[in-house]
């Protein structure tokens, strides 16, 4: 499951020469995350401070992004019945995507 932002976690997000696009909102295990038009989900949920999007099947490391260009694919995540590179997911508004572990204990 995706831990919680923390009120610690500062903004990623740079105001300095940036036009976004509107705000929208998406789900991500069920919880409401703020992202803008034109971001990955990638960058939402990191933006949002959840950097573990899933454990290691062999060790149980904490994983997530690490190439943002849809090569490594620590970041797959499901969209609907298809896993995908949340590096490669535009946001949309209602867009709601699970992490791996999230929907394995959902579904038991
Ligand atoms: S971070 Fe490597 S595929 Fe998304």
């Amino acid at each position: 499951m995706i831990p919680s932002p923390s009120s610690a976690v500062p903004t990623l997000r740079t105001d300095q020469s940036v036009r976004r696009g509107p705000a929208l909102r998406f789900l991500a295990d069920g919880c409401s995350v703020e992202a803008f038009e034109g971001e990955s989900v990638a960058a939402a949920l990191f933006a949002a401070g959840r950097r573990e999007l899933r454990r290691s099947p062999r060790d149980g490391a904490p994983r997530g992004m690490f190439c943002l260009m849809g090569s490594c694919q620590e970041c797959l995540v499901w969209v609907g019945s298809r896993k995908l590179p949340a590096c490669q997911v535009p946001v949309t508004p209602g867009l709601e995507i699970e992490t791996l572990d999230f929907r394995e204990q959902r579904l038991g």
